[in-house]
């Protein structure tokens, strides 16, 4: 048994490696080991558990259109050889189980899953930041019961499955301006890939710009004018998730212009005198277009960039 976990993920680590070697030296000493007993057994005692596995597309696969020996197990595919489970059903410890209880390790429960799906979105799962704080793969997908219409996973949708772990991002999302999450018309995996990224945090693309490039093409440039921050940051003045700032900004104008330009140079960026303010202004005084409405946008309205050959200074 032990010996069947461990060698099925021998390549996967140095680490683990050596753990299989050692796995195999107490396994060929006299540990009894576990074999296949198939689904009609395992059926003979959790019909339950087989009442909504049916709808789900491992059911369909591997009992429809097995593809290898592996698939035609069905049940014992996931969770192994059975056969010792079956002699003694009160010892946890003899069938692989997706309960996160510590009975059965994690990366051992991660390790059935990845013996199939290796790969493709999960190149970069190991070492993951899902990977190192031990989430499971069973932690978001229900691979025994369809909840979601895609994807196998625990909840109906992307979104809420992510929400059960991240009550932060919720609050995010729940901001005055946020991207259009809770609406329905994206989700997490739009910028994220949970499975791993080469890059921080688990982003879908190379760079925060190039993930919102994909759809905010127009911000991308090149710009015969660039403005350094967007060239290197959307997120130097845009919260991804959300902001009580119009537009998802970090700070309210002209505060978010004054973080960078102040003192500025050529004008400056706040009154040139105290009765410049819009309530001042109305007891005789001149209000200052560089806080007012848009603010510094009021003359600078090419923030993210210009093409205008006189839009040196994002004029136009
Ligand atoms: C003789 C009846 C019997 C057979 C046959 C049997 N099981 Fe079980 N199984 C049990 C019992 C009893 C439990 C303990 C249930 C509990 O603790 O609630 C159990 C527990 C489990 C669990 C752990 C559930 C948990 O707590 O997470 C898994 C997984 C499981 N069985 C899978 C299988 C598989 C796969 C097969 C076929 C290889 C199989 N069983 C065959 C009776 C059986
Ligand atoms: C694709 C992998 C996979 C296959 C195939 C699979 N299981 Fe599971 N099983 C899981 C995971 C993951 C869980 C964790 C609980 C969940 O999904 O809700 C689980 C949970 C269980 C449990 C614990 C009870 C529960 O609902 O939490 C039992 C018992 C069980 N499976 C038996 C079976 C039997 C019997 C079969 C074959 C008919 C089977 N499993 C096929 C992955 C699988
Ligand atoms: C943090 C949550 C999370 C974890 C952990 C996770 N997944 Fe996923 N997985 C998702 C989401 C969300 C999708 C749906 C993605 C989509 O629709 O584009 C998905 C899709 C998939 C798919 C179907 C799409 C594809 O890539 O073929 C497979 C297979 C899959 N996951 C396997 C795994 C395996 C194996 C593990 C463990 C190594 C795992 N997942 C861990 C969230 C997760
Ligand atoms: C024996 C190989 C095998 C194992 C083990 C296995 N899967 Fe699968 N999985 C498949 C196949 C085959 C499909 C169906 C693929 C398809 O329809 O294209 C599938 C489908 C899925 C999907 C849905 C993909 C979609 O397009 O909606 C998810 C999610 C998934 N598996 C997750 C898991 C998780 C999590 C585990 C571990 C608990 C696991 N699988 C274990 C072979 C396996
Ligand atoms: C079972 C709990 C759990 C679920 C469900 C979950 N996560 Fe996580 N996630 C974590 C933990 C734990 C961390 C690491 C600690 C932290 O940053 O909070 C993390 C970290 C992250 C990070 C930050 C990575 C970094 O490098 O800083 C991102 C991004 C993330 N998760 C996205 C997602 C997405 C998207 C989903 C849904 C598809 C999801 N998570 C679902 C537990 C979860
Ligand atoms: C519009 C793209 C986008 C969407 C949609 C999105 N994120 Fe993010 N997320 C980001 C970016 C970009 C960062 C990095 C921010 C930074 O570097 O300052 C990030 C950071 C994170 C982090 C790391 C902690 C932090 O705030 O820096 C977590 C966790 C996270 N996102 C989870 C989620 C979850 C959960 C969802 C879905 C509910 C989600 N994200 C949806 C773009 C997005
Ligand atoms: C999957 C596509 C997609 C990605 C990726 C994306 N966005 Fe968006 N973004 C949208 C949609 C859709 C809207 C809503 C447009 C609308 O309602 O008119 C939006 C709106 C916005 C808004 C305006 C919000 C408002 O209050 O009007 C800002 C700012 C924004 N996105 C910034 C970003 C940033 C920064 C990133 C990268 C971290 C990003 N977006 C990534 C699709 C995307
Ligand atoms: C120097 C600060 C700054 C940076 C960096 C920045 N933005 Fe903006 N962005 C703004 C301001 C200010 C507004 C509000 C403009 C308005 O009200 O006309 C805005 C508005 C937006 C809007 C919504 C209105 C529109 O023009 O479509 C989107 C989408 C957007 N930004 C995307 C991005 C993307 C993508 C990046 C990174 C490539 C980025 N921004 C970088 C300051 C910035
Ligand atoms: C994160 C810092 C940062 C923020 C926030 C920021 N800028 Fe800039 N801005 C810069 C840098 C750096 C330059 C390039 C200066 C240079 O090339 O000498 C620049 C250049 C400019 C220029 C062109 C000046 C020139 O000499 O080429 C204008 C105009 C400008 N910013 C206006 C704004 C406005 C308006 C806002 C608020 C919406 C803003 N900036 C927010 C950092 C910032
Ligand atoms: C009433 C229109 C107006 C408003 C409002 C305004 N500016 Fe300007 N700004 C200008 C003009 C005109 C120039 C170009 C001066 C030149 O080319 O010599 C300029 C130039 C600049 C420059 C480049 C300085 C240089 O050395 O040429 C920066 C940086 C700048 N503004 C930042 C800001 C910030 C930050 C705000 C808001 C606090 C703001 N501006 C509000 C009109 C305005």
């Amino acid at each position: 048994m032990l010996f069947e976990r461990f060698a099925a993920k021998a390549a996967r680590s140095v680490a683990m490696g050596l753990l299989a070697a050692w796995a195999f030296a107490s396994g060929a000493a006299g540990a009894q080991q576990a074999t296949y007993v198939g689904e009609a057994k395992c059926l003979s005692c959790h019909n339950q558990e087989n009442e909504h596995f049916g709808d789900t597309q491992h059911a369909r696969a591997f009992r429809g259109n097995p593809k290898n020996d592996r698939e035609r197990q069905v049940c014992e595919a996931c969770h192994g050889p059975g056969s010792l489970h079956v002699a003694n059903t009160n010892d946890k410890s003899l069938i692989i189980r997706f309960t996160n209880d510590g009975v059965t390790p994690i990366e051992v429960m991660n390790g059935q899953c990845m013996g199939c799906h290796g790969g493709g979105q999960r190149q970069h799962w190991a070492g993951s930041t899902h990977d190192t704080n031990k989430v499971a793969c069973s932690d978001c997908h229900a691979p025994m019961e369809r909840h979601s219409k895609n994807g196998l996973l625990r909840r109906a949708s992307i979104t809420q499955t992510c929400y059960t772990c991240h009550q932060q991002q919720r609050a995010e999302f729940q901001r005055r301006s946020h991207m259009p999450v809770p609406e329905g018309k994206m989700s997490c995996v739009d910028c994220h890939n949970p499975h791993g990224s080469i890059t921080r945090p688990l982003l879908k693309n190379d760079s925060v710009n190039e993930t919102c490039a994909a759809c905010h093409a127009e911000k991308r440039g090149p710009f015969l004018w660039e403005h350094a921050p967007v060239r290197e940051n959307c997120a130097n003045c845009h919260h991804p998730h959300g902001s009580n700032n119009e537009r998802l900004l970090v700070s309210a104008r002209p505060f978010l212009c004054q973080q960078c330009h102040n003192p500025p140079v050529g004008h400056p960026g706040q009154f040139f005198r105290g009765d410049q303010t819009a309530a001042a202004a109305l007891a005789g005084g001149a209000q200052s277009a560089r806080v007012i409405g848009r603010s510094c946008q009021n003359c600078h309205v090419a923030v993210h960039g210009s093409n205008h050959p006189s839009g040196a200074r994002l004029q136009r």
